[in-house]
């Protein structure tokens, strides 16, 4: 049988590292003593509070179609949200609520993209993009970040990449998996290259609750980017709700109808008693769940400095989300080496991060959404495996 084109643009070439993933897996559910800090979820549990408002709306008999693009109570708390965050009025009508960031980069993208255009992505990128640009028929030309540079790309870099065919820019503020945090400096710089070449900004800020030193800033606030920049966030992460499926996007209002279209022929909309739910996340937890930002910095500061303490291995502090970038180069093998040998020798599952782009040769991503003890307890093995390799 024939299948569209398309779907070769769907593969991803993260399959090396994916694979190593799913070893790790399988070897976990035969009962190996394996540590999986390979994916990005949490050992957190999303609220009580969320849960017990889900479970009451479906007694409730909440279970009938919503509207494409949301219930008017959840937009309004979305936008309430957004403006209290970013300074800038934000009304119900520019809020798309989605299944998920990823379904709302999704929706972005097929509404944006036509074949030909040009996408400009800073790599290292989450492994999800090049299909959700790809797919579109766009082609993804993507900008290094150096690590020398803290995983942020230069403006120069950004702005060497632009062509008359550039249509959009979509970054991750915080970035999965370098965990860059762009600062209002350098989003002001993009917004200038965007109002100067007509260039949309696709701001994925998954991540936006959970930074650190600096305060997460998005470039919807910036003036004259309201019009063209699309930030988009979700629950999964602030709420430790990643398999409840709830995201948004905010989007002027003319590209609000056209998702609301697009949403009438893939989803149907988002299930009406998780969007009662995601009002209670939103208003009474409005930060994102606080002891886990509180965990996340322990975590950072325990498990990077115990590995910053061993020679040949340097591990960077994210600025923002859930991940550590494990510098091995130092030790002369190439970080899917290292994940390979340290899955055999320590039970440890980790990702290769140039799965995510080449800027991250030589890093492994490390999920810190482990417990305290798991994550000592992987520490400790790494540095068993250190001295094997001396
Ligand atoms: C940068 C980034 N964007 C989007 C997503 C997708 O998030 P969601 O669960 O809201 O679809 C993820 C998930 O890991 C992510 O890391």
């Amino acid at each position: 049988m024939k299948y569209a084109d398309r779907v070769d643009r769907l593969a991803g070439e993260a399959a090396d590292a994916w694979g190593l993933y799913v070893i790790a897996a399988q070897r976990k559910s035969e009962g190996q003593d394996i540590i999986m800090l390979s994916i990005g979820d949490t050992d957190f549990e999303s609220p009580d509070v969320v849960i017990e408002e889900a479970y009451a709306a479906l007694k409730r008999g909440r279970t009938n179609y919503a509207n494409i693009t949301g219930i008017q109570p959840l937009r309004e708390a979305i936008a309430k949200r957004q403006a209290r965050k970013s300074g800038v009025e934000i009304t119900p009508d520019q809020v798309v609520v989605t299944q998920g960031a990823q379904n709302a980069l999704y929706n972005v993208a097929q509404c944006l993209l036509d074949p030909g255009c040009e996408v400009i992505v800073p790599e290292p990128m989450y492994v999800t993009y090049p299909a959700t640009i790809e797919g579109t028929g766009a082609n993804l030309i993507s900008v290094e970040s150096r690590a020398e540079n803290n995983f942020h790309p230069t403006i120069e870099d950004i702005a060497g990449a632009i062509t008359d065919k550039t249509q959009a820019i979509f970054l991750a503020t915080p970035n999965n998996p370098t965990g860059a945090v762009y600062t209002r400096t350098e989003l002001e710089a993009i917004a200038e290259l965007c109002k100067k070449h007509d260039l949309w900004l696709v701001s994925d800020e998954v991540y936006g609750d959970l930074t650190y030193e600096n305060e997460h800033f998005s470039a919807i606030s910036l003036p004259g980017m309201r019009e063209r920049t699309i930030a988009i966030s979700s629950l999964s992460k602030s709420h430790a709700m990643a398999g409840w499926r709830l995201g948004w996007a905010i989007v002027p209002e003319e590209l609000a109808e056209h998702m609301d279209r697009l949403g009438l022929c893939s989803t149907y909309g988002t299930s009406t008693f998780i969007q009662d739910a995601a009002i209670v996340a939103i208003e009474e937890i409005p930060e994102g769940i606080a002891e886990m930002k509180v965990a996340y910095t322990n975590r950072r500061e325990r498990f990077c400095n115990f590995l910053n303490n061993l020679p040949g291995l340097a591990c960077r502090m994210p600025e923002g989300g859930m991940f550590a970038m494990l510098d091995v180069r130092a030790t002369g093998l190439s970080a899917y080496d290292y994940a390979h040998k340290l899955l055999d020798d320590q039970g440890i599952s980790t990702l290769p991060a140039d799965a995510f782009g080449p800027s991250a040769k030589g890093f492994l991503r490390i999920n810190m959404g482990a417990s305290d003890d798991l994550l000592d307890e992987a520490a400790r093995r790494i540095e068993a495996f250190e001295k094997t390799l001396v």
